[in-house]
């Protein structure tokens, strides 16, 4: 996103209004997909607010990323049933498999990951959102053959 853009939906803001900081980075992260340095640095010096005190709200509220998102990317739900069905392993798999960490893309851009909340599938948990497609009851062979299928269709 460039500068100008990141300037026109600050120019919707008051300037140094610190209360503006979460709907101005949801804004922000709606028109691009996550919040880049280059708009950390313009609402910082639009809203007075230190870059340093924006990355610890905006890390509180567990809701924004700083990470573009890959061509694919993987939602693992973290909700009560798929919990307990397993989605730390899910999401362990996916680590070790795309060498990514949750809120993470892969160098090729291909691939990012984050945790989400339930998606109402509990039924079929351990659930994974690819894209906005779901895939229920997740095993680590399934994961191997979904993220092929992704490296497959992006060739
Ligand atoms: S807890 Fe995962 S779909 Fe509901």
């Amino acid at each position: 996103m460039s500068s100008s853009a990141i300037a026109e939906i600050l120019k919707n803001f008051q300037r140094n209004r610190s209360e503006a900081l979460i709907p101005v980075l949801q804004e922000v992260q709606e028109a691009d997909g996550y919040i880049s340095e280059l708009a950390v640095r313009q609402i910082s010096e639009y809203l007075g607010i230190p870059s340093s005190k924006i990355y610890g709200v905006a890390t509180f509220y567990n809701q924004f990323r700083f990470s573009p998102r890959g061509k694919f990317h993987i939602q693992v739900c973290f909700g009560t049933a798929c919990h307990i069905m397993g989605s730390s392993t899910v999401l362990e798999v996916i680590e070790r498999l795309l060498k990514i960490k949750d809120g993470q893309c892969s160098k090729d851009g291909l691939f990012s990951l984050e945790v989400g909340t339930c998606t109402g599938g509990c039924g079929q948990a351990p659930v994974i959102v690819v894209n906005g497609v779901f895939y229920g009851k997740v095993t680590e062979e399934r994961i191997k053959q979904i993220i092929a299928e992704m490296q497959d269709e992006a060739i």
